[in-house]
């Protein structure tokens, strides 16, 4: 039975993956920053362990928890959305910390098993927004695009251990926790200058129809877990596959 270990279980997408996963008979280790049995389904096939992703001690204690993994599924993230005036330098190592160097971290401490066994996927899942420059995005881009180059060197350099690397790429998925989360941190608001066009975004915004469901992403993730002819990027969401190719043209 294979296992697959995700990091941001505790809603969203990193949910939706664990489901996707048990429903599909792999053993499944979630993990959640703090702990909660009653999301998920009972199962002796699933294990909920505690991880901080920003937190070293917290990671070697999941990796020496969890066993054997096959699959490490790299979710857990923060958003933010502001002007980079409105942005302190607090938040910008925050978001770096989460998105950027917990990815790094948790392939890193996958790897030495990985590479003895000559086997093993690591998914990180990073945004759309990498594929075209938005407004107000600037640090949060940042923080996702480091991912994708990241992620496209490690491939080589595991490629002769036999360890596959794969990122997808959500679109806009308003129905997690995603933008409550993100405008937590935002309660200082915008700076007044960048006010007008702040409110131009949002009504553009609303406007559109195509989004990304979680669903999407689970189905995304299964396919980079289990199909090594995958293609390395791989695009969750209607408006995630259009942004995606509209790139490439
Ligand atoms: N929703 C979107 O529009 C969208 C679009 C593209 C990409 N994404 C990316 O997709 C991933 C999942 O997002 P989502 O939409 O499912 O958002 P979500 O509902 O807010 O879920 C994010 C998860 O990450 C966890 N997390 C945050 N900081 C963590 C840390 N230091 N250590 C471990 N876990 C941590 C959260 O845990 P807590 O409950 O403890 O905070 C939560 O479980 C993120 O990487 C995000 O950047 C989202």
């Amino acid at each position: 039975m294979k296992t697959v270990l995700i990091t941001g279980c505790s809603s969203g997408f990193g949910l939706e993956i664990a489901r996707y996963f048990l429903d599909r008979d792999w053993r499944v280790i979630a993990t959640m920053r703090t702990p909660r049995e009653d999301v998920l389904p009972r199962s002796d096939r699933l294990s909920i362990l505690a991880l901080d992703v920003k937190d070293p001690q917290s990671i070697r204690a999941v990796i020496d928890a969890a066993g054997r993994i096959d699959v490490l599924v790299n979710n857990a993230g923060i958003g933010f959305l502001n002007a980079l005036e409105g942005t302190p330098m607090d938040t910008v190592r925050d978001i770096f910390e989460t998105n950027t160097l917990g990815t790094i971290a948790m392939a890193q401490a996958v790897l030495p098993q990985f590479r003895e066994r000559r086997e093993g996927v690591i998914i990180n899942v990073t945004s759309t927004v990498t594929c075209r420059p938005l407004h107000l995005l600037s640090v949060y881009t940042a923080s996702k695009s480091a991912v994708n180059a990241f992620s496209e060197s490690l491939a080589l350099e595991l490629e002769q251990f036999n360890v596959r690397v794969r990122v997808v790429l959500p679109g806009r998925a308003p129905s997690t926790r995603f933008g409550e989360n993100a405008r937590a941190r935002m309660k200082d608001g915008f700076p007044e200058p960048y006010d007008p066009l702040a409110q131009q975004i949002f009504a553009k915004w609303e406007k559109e129809t195509a989004v990304t469901h979680a669903s999407d992403v689970a189905e995304a993730v299964w396919l980079a877990a289990t199909d090594s002819s995958s293609p390395f990027n791989i695009p969750a969401g209607e408006d995630a596959v259009e942004w995606y190719h509209a790139r490439a043209r």
